[in-house]
């Protein structure tokens, strides 16, 4: 029998190749003018796609993970996580601006740098600890009528989340 949450492993499964631009943004920074589309295409992840999927988990998956665990308090830690990557994609998003069409100096470069390895580690563990935690215990608490109610919820989410 298929999982009942299968269609978020499937979201998590094509974003975290996507994830990886982000790293590619960090390693190719003052690299000239592939280097500002690498960011360009690494921002337009995080603000367009990551941080929207964020949202719609806060507003549909979250509640549902902290009803089976007993306290809406539960999932606080993986939300500061969400509001740190806003932060930091924010962060990004000035740096972006600040550079405007020019060469990074050697500070603004470290900066760079800095968010953007920052942004990749912690999505990356962020996204583990979804999988290897919530996911198992949703599986084993809801019946597929309930996950898909969860999940046609998040996905108005993710639409309103994108409408922005
Ligand atoms: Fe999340
Ligand atoms: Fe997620």
């Amino acid at each position: 029998m298929p999982l009942v949450t299968q269609p978020l492993r499937d979201e998590h499964k094509e974003l975290l190749p996507l994830l990886e631009q982000v790293k590619m943004a960090a390693d190719a920074v003052g690299g000239g003018a592939s280097a500002a589309e690498a960011l360009d295409r690494a921002y337009r992840f995080l603000a367009e796609h990551l941080l929207p999927h964020a949202e719609a988990e806060e507003a549909a998956l979250y509640p549902v993970v902290g009803r089976i665990m007993g306290s809406p308090d539960a999932t606080k830690t993986m939300q500061v996580d969400h509001a740190k990557v806003g932060h930091l994609t924010e962060e990004l998003r000035q740096l972006r601006e600040q550079l405007a069409d020019q060469t990074p100096s050697a500070e603004q470069a470290r900066e760079l740098r800095r968010v953007l390895y920052g942004l990749y580690t912690l999505v990356k563990v962020h996204f583990a600890k979804e999988e290897d935690v919530y996911l198992p215990l949703l599986d084993s608490h809801l019946t597929a009528e309930e996950a898909r109610t969860m999940f046609d919820a998040m996905e108005a989410a993710a639409q309103r989340a994108k409408q922005g």
